[in-house]
């Protein structure tokens, strides 16, 4: 059996899951007014975490840096031409193809949230509202190549790549391992999530007892002081 050599930092990993949740919690929340807090909540924690990864690409482990993966159309066209041959190239991070989905939804991701944040500000009008929409569909589209991608990857590599994602783990690549996966780092965003979601969860519970909806519906206090 191959050898597990450990490629994905905790941090990453965290990232990752987090980054997947946050873009599915936001989609799913788009289009109510009744979850309009946590949907804004979700495009924070979206930002946020690009802007954690940007700066974890180049201070990063090995594989988490933007120098591991990023290529030029040579790269590129290379690793689409291996596929074609009995030994395609086996990249311990991301291939040539992969980084590709990477950088669009790492820029995607960004560039929704910052529209969704101009919006809430009354920043921009109706473009904006549709371009917001435009550039969240686009990110849909992309993760379902991101996914298909992660898929065929897989079975042409005969390695589980999601697991990797998971433990970090991936077998082969000797010599190419880290060494430390940085979970002090990892704890810290970690940290980091749970206090902003339990600050945002702990915000919209107090204004849905009586007393706040009361004091944001004056219609609702006289129809209290008539009844009184
Ligand atoms: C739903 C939204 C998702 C987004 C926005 C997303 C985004 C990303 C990003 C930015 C990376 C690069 C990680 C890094 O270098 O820090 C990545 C890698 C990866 N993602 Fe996702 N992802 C999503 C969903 C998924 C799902 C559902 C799966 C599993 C089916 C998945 C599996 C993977 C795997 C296996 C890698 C590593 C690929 C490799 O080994 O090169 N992702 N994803």
């Amino acid at each position: 059996m191959k050898e597990r050599s450990l490629i994905w930092d905790f941090p990453v990993r965290i990232f990752h899951w987090a980054l997947a949740a946050s873009f599915a919690g936001a989609w799913l929340t788009a289009e109510s007014e009744r979850w309009r807090d946590i949907h804004i909540a979700f495009g924070y924690t979206m930002a946020g975490l690009i802007l954690f990864r940007l700066v974890w690409g180049i201070v990063g482990t090995r594989h988490a840096r933007f120098s591991d993966f990023v290529r030029g159309p040579t790269a590129v066209w290379n690793y689409l031409r291996s596929l074609l041959t009995p030994r395609p190239e086996a990249h311990a991070g991301h291939n040539p193809v992969g980084a590709l989905a990477v950088i669009a939804l790492l820029a995607l991701g960004l560039v929704t949230a910052a529209s969704g944040w101009f919006i809430e500000a009354d920043l921009g009008g109706d473009w904006l509202e549709e371009a917001h929409e435009v550039l969240a569909s686009l990110m849909l589209g992309i993760v379902g190549v991101h996914v298909a991608g992660v898929l065929f990857s897989s079975r042409m590599h005969h390695e589980n790549l999601i697991a990797g994602m998971i433990t970090g783990r991936k077998p082969g690549h000797p010599g190419e391992g880290i060494r430390n996966p940085r979970p002090i780092i990892g704890l810290l965003l970690l940290a980091t999530l749970a206090g902003f979601w339990g600050w945002t969860l702990s915000n919209r519970l107090q204004a849905s007892t009586p007393a706040a909806v009361m004091d944001k519906n004056p219609a609702a206090n006289q129809h209290r002081d008539a009844d009184d």
